[in-house]
């Protein structure tokens, strides 16, 4: 360990000195920290030690408050991706990726798919409490009181080619609407950030159905106010001015179950990357069109395209051990889309759902399908593989999500889309969090810098 070049503050922050150097290395005495809510971190070299507070929450492990240990020590922490660092305090949801459990506010994903619907989650992850039957015919009411864009939005759409990535269109789009909705605008105010948030989720729907019907070259559908969240965005999607578009409740509710299983995941990185655009004191509209952006990766939300990609790839059963093969060598990048998950070690709660939804919509709609079989076949040698058994490799949300949407005649290149649709009140919640959180400071990670130490400026002649 480097030696700290800046010797240990005197008493002036919580990061102090220990009155005695800690007989064990910091890692050893966490078994048995100098106080019960505190942690010993010791500098080998210099045998200098300092007492870290530790804190605690309702749930999940105790975390270790470094907040003032670059002051006091000199030293920063060092975790790239996050895998071991707690970024916020956050009453909306807790993971234990370990188990297997998921809950919003306190309660579990699997009573709230059973039980809930996309409005009463929304409400609930939004203020923290389940609404009683007058709150939530209210919340349902401004909610639908949102949902058209005004008529210069469509202008937008006619600037992008009509092959355009819907997610591109959205992040755009997002973005723009801070052009139209200057009376939201303003953080500080409660009331504007409350109408900011009801205005991003009720339009949400209404800007992905526009993205799909442009690329199609149809005429886009106004909302209708009488039909629930997830009936609006089918209608949207699929109605055209010249029939009647009759909407299956087998689609309406397997697109509920979609929304409410993607409405939040806390800290990933689609969220962290809200929260850390809101720390600006950036306007809510950016933020999300933030959020999107990040969602689109392939390691996130664009997994669920990802997977029917490489569905197509594979094309057919025969050909699933080589990919297996593929994904299980070190030498190669292909890995199995839709299989694995940063927090979860067991099976993700919401892809047991998931699965379960899928299975209905195929039997409903008696879907036959080719890439569908192969999707199958692809869980179940990959459920038996002791490579994936292993590493605990599950399939996750999104593999069974894509599998749901392609079934639903989604076009692959709104799958992400649809859930950039659902996790919206999951990142506005985790904005508002923020914004009301007194603590908050803008966010700025530090670095490892590895680069050139300072050196002299080199003229063009003797480069
Ligand atoms: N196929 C094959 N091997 C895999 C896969 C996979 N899908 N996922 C992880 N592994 C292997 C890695 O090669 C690594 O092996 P090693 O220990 O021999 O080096 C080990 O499992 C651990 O993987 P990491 O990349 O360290 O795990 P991490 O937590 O960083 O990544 C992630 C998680 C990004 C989800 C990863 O599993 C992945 O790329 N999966 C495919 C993409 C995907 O489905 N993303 C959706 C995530 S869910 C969501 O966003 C809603």
């Amino acid at each position: 360990m480097k030696k700290a070049a800046k010797q240990p503050a005197k008493s002036k922050s919580s990061a102090k000195p220990a009155a005695k150097p800690a007989a064990k290395p910091a890692a050893k005495s966490a078994a048995k920290p100098a106080a019960a809510e505190s942690m010993n971190l010791t500098e080998n070299a210099s045998g200098q030690n300092w007492t870290l507070p530790v804190m605690s929450g309702t749930l999940g492990p105790k975390v270790i408050d470094v907040r003032k240990l670059y002051g006091d020590t000199d030293y920063f922490t060092y975790d790239p991706g996050f895998t071991s660092t707690a970024s916020c305090q956050s009453k909306i949801t807790f993971i234990d990726g370990d188990k297997g459990i998921l809950l919003h506010r306190g309660y579990d994903i699997v009573d709230l798919a059973e039980k809930s619907d996309s409005m009463e989650v929304a409400y609930l992850l939004l203020n923290g409490e389940l609404p009683n039957l007058q709150q939530k015919t209210k919340f349902e009411y401004d909610i639908s009181r949102h949902t058209m864009v005004h008529e210069q939005i469509q202008f937008f759409y006619r600037g992008f080619r009509r092959d355009a990535h819907p997610m591109a269109i959205m992040c755009g789009v997002v973005g723009g609407l801070a052009a139209f909705y200057h009376d939201s605008l303003d953080i500080n105010d409660p009331h504007q950030r409350m109408v900011a948030s009801y205005r991003l989720i009720a339009k949400m729907p209404t800007l992905a159905a526009m993205a799909y019907k442009y690329s199609l070259g149809q005429p886009f559908i106004h909302p209708r106010n009488d039909l629930k969240y997830a009936e609006n965005f089918l209608h949207m999607m699929y109605a055209v001015p010249a029939e009647e578009y009759k909407i299956s409740p087998v689609l309406s509710r397997a697109m509920e179950r979609i929304l409410i299983l993607h409405a939040d995941h806390e800290q990933n990185a689609s969220t962290s990357t809200v929260r850390l655009a809101g720390s600006s004191g950036a306007n809510p509209f950016a933020c999300i069109a933030a959020g999107i952006a990040s969602l689109w990766g392939p390691a996130h939300g664009g997994a669920n395209e990802a997977v029917l990609n490489m569905l197509h790839e594979i094309g057919d059963k025969k050909r699933i051990p080589e990919f297996i093969k593929r994904a299980k060598d070190p030498k190669d990048n292909f890995r199995l889309m839709g299989f694995g998950h940063r927090v979860y070690k067991n099976y993700d709660p919401r892809a047991k759902i998931m699965q379960r939804t899928t299975r209905e919509v195929l039997n409903e709609l008696g879907v036959k399908d080719d890439l569908l079989d192969v999707a199958l076949e692809l869980e179940r040698i990959a459920l038996h593989d002791d490579y994936f058994i292993e590493k605990q490799l599950y399939p996750n949300i999104d593999f069974y999500s894509g599998i749901t949407l392609k079934a639903m005649n989604f076009p692959t290149a709104m799958f992400t889309v649809l859930f950039a649709v659902a996790r919206t009140v999951g990142w506005i919640a985790q904005w508002k969090e923020m914004i009301e959180d007194q603590g908050s400071r803008i966010g700025r990670p530090r670095q490892l810098y590895t680069g050139e130490k300072q050196r002299d400026y080199v003229p063009m002649s003797k480069r």
